[in-house]
This record gives C-alpha cells, sequence and structure tokens, in this order.
C-alpha cells in the first residue's frame, strides 16, 4: 500500500496523489489540484503549521518529550537552565558548556535602570504582574537596538541569553511594585530559581536563602513548562517572529497570549474555582453544573492530550514535597476530591477530559506564597526558553511570514452611502 493519498475534484474529474510523510500531507501539494481552495481549520486543530524537532508529544499515550528526552528523566535528573540550553541547541550541555551558560545567563540578570524607575514604575499602583510583564518584554527592544539584526548569530545568542536572564528579575520586579516593596538586585552567587525566590521575597536580610526544597520545586514546575510544541503562545511567538520583528517584540506576542486565561491564566482560575467550591460537599453540586454546561472544570481538559497530562502528575509529586515544608494547602483535598469524582464521571471520561498541568500547580504556587496574579507570570519565566528555541527553529527553516488565508462569508461589493441617505 503506498503511503499516500488520493484527492479528487468531483468538479473535473481531475486527480491528485499527495505522499503522507512525517505524518501529514503537503498543503502546497493540494493546491496543484485546487488552487483557491482552502483548508477551513479555526484553531489550526488539523493544520501542522511548521516542521519541528524540539518537542514530542503524543496526547493519546499521555508523552511529552524535550529533544527526545522524556520529561519525567527531566524533571528528575535535570536543571531549568540545563532544559533550556538543550530546547537551544538540542543536545544536553557538557560540563564546560553548562559552566559557560549559567556563568553567561547569572550574568545577564540585570535590567536596565530606566526599565524599573521609569518604565515599571509608571504603572498604576494596582497594575497585573502579567500585563506588565507583556509591556516589559516589549520594551527591551528598545535597550537592545542590535537586537533587530536576527541573522547575525552572535547577536541572536546575545539576546536569547538576556531574555531567559531578565525574565526573572522583570519578573518579580512587576510583583515588588505592586505590592509596595523595594526592588531587589539579583544575586549573582544564587541559582536560576533561588535568585527568583530572593528577588520576590527578600526584606531586611542580609541575603534571601531560600529553602531549598522550595527552589528545587520551582525549578522542576520551570522545567514541566519550558516547552510544549505548538500551543498558542509559542504559535504566536513563531508569528511574529515570521515577520522579522525582533525577538523581545516577538516574546512579548507569546506573553500575551500566554496571559489568557485558556493558556497560561488557567492555573490562577483554577484557584479561584476551588476558593469558589469552598467545601467538599459542594463537589458534586459543582460538577452538575460543569456538566450541565455552566462554566468549565478549570485545569480539567487539552487540546492535545486526551490523557493523563505527564507533567500533572509530576506536579502532583512535587505538591507533596512543598506540602511538607510550608503545610498543606487547604484546598488541596477540594482539588484531590474534584479530580476522583471527575475520573469517575461519564461526562469526564467519555470526552478525555483528565487533570492537565495546571490542575495542581496553582495549589504549590498559592503553598509557597506567590499571589495569584503572579502564576501566569511563573508560567512565562521558564516558556521564555521554548519561546526562543522556536523561534531560533522558525528563523533558520527560512520560513515563509504566517498568513493564513480566509474564507470571506461577508456581503458582495455595494455602493458608499452618504451618511444622511442612510437608514
Ligand atoms: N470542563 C468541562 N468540559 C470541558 C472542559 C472542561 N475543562 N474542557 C473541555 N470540555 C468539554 C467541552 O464542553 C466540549 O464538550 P461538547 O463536546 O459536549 O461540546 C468538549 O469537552 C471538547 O471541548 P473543546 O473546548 O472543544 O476542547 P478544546 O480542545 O478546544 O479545548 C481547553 C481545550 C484546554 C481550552 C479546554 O479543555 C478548557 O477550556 N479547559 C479548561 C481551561 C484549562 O485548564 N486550560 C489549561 C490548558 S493546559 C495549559 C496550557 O497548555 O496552556
Amino acid at each position: 500500500m503506498p503511503d499516500s493519498i488520493t484527492v479528487t475534484d468531483n468538479r473535473t474529474g481531475k486527480t491528485l496523489e499527495i505522499p503522507i510523510e512525517d505524518g501529514g500531507i503537503a498543503a502546497s501539494e493540494w493546491s496543484k489540484l485546487l488552487p483557491g481552495i482552502w483548508f477551513y481549520d479555526p484553531g489550526f486543530t488539523s493544520t501542522a503549521a511548521c516542521m519541528s524537532s524540539i518537542s514530542y508529544l503524543d496526547g493519546d499515550a499521555g508523552i511529552l518529550r524535550y529533544r527526545g528526552y522524556p520529561i519525567e528523566q527531566l524533571a528528575e535528573n535535570s536543571t531549568y537552565l540545563e532544559v533550556a540550553y538543550l530546547l537551544l541547541n538540542g543536545e544536553l550541555p557538557t560540563e564546560e558548556e553548562y559552566s559557560n551558560w549559567e556563568h553567561e545567563i547569572t550574568h545577564h540578570t540585570f535590567i536596565h535602570e530606566n526599565m524599573r524607575k521609569r518604565f515599571l514604575e509608571g504603572f498604576h499602583y494596582d497594575a497585573h504582574p502579567m500585563g506588565m510583564l507583556v509591556s516589559a518584554v516589549a520594551a527591551l527592544s528598545t535597550f537592545y537596538a542590535d537586537a533587530k539584526d536576527i541573522f547575525n548569530l552572535e547577536s541572536r545568542d546575545k539576546q536569547i541569553i538576556r531574555l531567559i536572564a531578565k525574565m526573572p528579575t522583570l519578573a518579580a520586579a512587576a510583583h515588588r511594585f505592586s505590592i509596595g516593596m523595594p526592588f531587589v538586585y539579583p544575586d549573582n552567587g544564587l541559582h536560576f530559581a533561588a535568585n527568583f525566590l530572593s528577588m520576590m521575597w527578600k526584606t531586611a536580610e542580609f541575603r534571601f536563602e531560600a529553602n531549598p526544597v522550595l527552589s528545587k520545586a520551582l525549578d522542576v514546575l520551570f522545567i514541566l513548562h519550558a516547552d510544549h510544541e505548538q500551543n498558542c503562545s509559542t504559535t504566536a511567538m513563531r508569528v511574529v517572529g515570521s515577520s522579522h520583528a525582533d525577538p523581545y517584540s516577538s516574546c512579548a506576542a507569546a506573553c500575551a497570549a500566554l496571559y489568557g486565561p485558556r493558556h497560561g491564566g488557567a492555573n490562577e482560575q483554577v484557584i479561584r474555582m476551588l476558593n469558589s467550591i469552598g467545601s467538599l460537599e459542594n463537589v458534586d453540586p459543582f460538577i452538575k453544573q460543569v456538566k450541565e454546561g455552566h462554566g468549565r472544570l478549570q485545569g480539567f481538559g487539552h487540546r492535545v492530550y486526551k490523557n493523563y497530562d505527564p507533567r500533572a502528575k509530576i506536579i502532583k509529586r512535587t505538591a507533596d514535597e512543598v506540602f511538607k515544608v510550608t503545610g498543606k494547602n487547604p484546598l488541596l483535598d477540594i482539588a484531590l476530591k474534584l479530580e476522583e469524582v471527575a475520573l469517575n464521571d461519564d461526562y469526564f471520561i467519555s470526552r478525555k477530559l483528565y487533570p492537565n498541568v495546571d490542575f495542581y500547580s496553582g495549589l504549590i504556587y498559592q503553598a509557597m506564597g506567590f499571589p495569584l496574579e503572579m502564576f501566569p507570570v511563573l508560567f512565562a519565566i521558564p516558556r521564555a526558553s521554548g519561546w526562543l528555541a522556536h523561534w531560533v527553529e522558525m528563523l533558520d527553516q527560512d520560513s515563509k511570514i504566517a498568513r493564513p488565508r480566509q474564507l470571506y462569508n461577508g456581503t458582495d461589493s455595494r455602493d458608499y452611502v452618504s451618511i444622511e441617505k442612510r437608514v
């Protein structure tokens, strides 16, 4: 049997055989037979927009791999910075490569004083930190004019290092501003996650020493959130990047996409949902409401996973470690009951709705003291490395500018009517 499909245009009787390659068929081949006939695919549910070798995801089997390495092994043995290197370079670093990489990231964590004093402090006192982050990432492009030189590999690498390094600094700065606390400068003697926690929580002590269990847990969460193939924000990064915008502007677009409650804002919604349920006896009535179409079970379901999200399994274990230090999040029991009820209910079983990465991550963030508004920001910090890996891949593929077609269903041509004659 040939690995191909045959398409017949019933209007003309013409046929075309198109090979199936790497699990897809080339739309350009299709267009040879059907010029001007477009695939109608809102939400790109059946469209592969690129070739990619960064993440592999099998939604039915619940598998996620970065550059071939199972997410479980990376979460167990690696660090976020090593994973960021892996995503960007395709291979795990040698000891020397890792030490150079860590040094470079650590020495690019500072932000320009104008960014902090004039730009970030210009926001309204109750600005949402994710809104501040989106804007701050875009504003970085105005500080680094060389960022426009996207085909200069040296400059490209520099922007990548700057972005990965400055995300935690901007994130913590946004939080400190929102609670009226002074900005904390990065501490170059600390590892990535510990440094972020220091910038978040340091008060009057000489050095903020994060609890190692908590900084390790945060590092694991960073690993789990670093990449997830062609999700909404990564697609935004690739689409904006395809116009050859600089990486900061493209990353700001990706951050904006992540802000929405269907994407990076979902873990915030999970906590709001658990708070509104309030107690165990309200779980069943809540599930009933969801099944009747009133709202969604936040943190459940995924466009690609039709099985337990492998990241959710790791996060559930990480939550146990964190709660040993912080004490149990009182919402945990409600979450566990919700999960149990949903996993045994035909509505969720038949639609293959399982807990996703956001179901338990919010409980950990909350137990660690992060305010709800910081949850999408915590997602954006590590996802920057995934966005950048996709940006580099896209540029190296010399891809075309993203420019989909539409099926026009508006009115036909008509003549302009002056305002006094309109009814
Ligand atoms: N609760 C109740 N019903 C749901 C849910 C849910 N969380 N998710 C999907 N459904 C139902 C939906 O009503 C539909 O039912 P029917 O066929 O009867 O109309 C069916 O399942 C398919 O839903 P869909 O909206 O067509 O699925 P999708 O692939 O377009 O949406 C999703 C995926 C993640 C947006 C959706 O599952 C959802 O809204 N989940 C809650 C929000 C959430 O947890 N988002 C985080 C996603 S993971 C983090 C990330 O990768 O960014």
